[in-house]
């Protein structure tokens, strides 16, 4: 399917069907994402995989109750770590000297600038820098799985503490950023009608 077409066909979801994605489209849609980019390439993010329908059911009302967190075939939670420091540099690059056969002087270089980059940030601007990079692999996720005709639901309404909690990330060094329930849409969910709603390609793009 071209892009545009996929980018068309899909919307946030709010009523899934029951049938459930096979492990091939779901092991597809994660390594898609796995291939994200990221700063730095540092990926500081998991995703978990919730198939409980009981667990689904536990976490939403910590989601304003919206249906779609548990209907979906599964939950996708994304969370950010919390351990970010200069030991995540030190983590890529050893993974990086496995691969590529980068030389020790180039990744030395990359470590210097990759390590005062984190050291320039106070916790709080860590915390920013490491869930803009969740976003990102969130909105990859989306494409890839509207290319694969996977649908899906970004939700940001969640209390990322009671997930956090329920889901035991704090010992984890983990934190909830963003959940997205993934499956089939229910043919007669309303909002499956609805057009688009975007603002003109001239009001996105500036041209200077
Ligand atoms: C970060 C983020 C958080 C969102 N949170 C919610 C949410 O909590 N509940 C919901 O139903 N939709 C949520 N949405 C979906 C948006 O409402 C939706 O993407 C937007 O209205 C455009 O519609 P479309 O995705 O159907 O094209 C969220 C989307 C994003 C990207």
């Amino acid at each position: 399917m071209h892009v545009i077409d996929a980018l068309n066909w899909r919307y946030s979801v709010k009523q899934f069907s029951d049938q459930k994605l096979q492990q091939w489209q779901l092991d597809n849609l994660l390594e898609a994402t796995r291939l994200s980019p990221s700063s730095y390439g540092l990926q500081p993010y998991k995703i978990l995989v919730i198939t409980s329908r009981a667990a689904r059911e536990r976490l939403k009302p910590f989601a304003f109750g919206q249906e779609q967190v548990s209907s979906g075939s599964h939950l996708l939670v994304f969370a950010t770590r919390t351990d970010i420091d200069t030991l995540l540099v030190d983590e890529y690059v050893s993974l990086a000297q496995t691969k590529n056969g980068a030389s020790p002087d180039s990744l030395a270089r990359y470590a210097e600038m990759a390590k005062g980059a984190i050291n320039s940030m106070n916790k709080t601007e860590r915390a920013l820098w490491a869930q803009q990079q969740t976003f990102v692999a969130l909105g990859n996720m989306i494409t890839c799985a509207a290319m694969m005709k996977i649908d899906t639901c970004p939700i940001g309404g969640f209390e990322p503490d009671a997930f956090d909690h329920i889901l035991g990330l704090n010992e984890k060094q983990l934190t909830t950023t963003v959940i997205c329930p993934i499956g089939k849409r229910d043919p007669n969910d309303k909002y499956g009608q609805y057009e688009k709603v975007r603002f003109d390609i001239n009001h996105l793009v500036l041209e200077q």
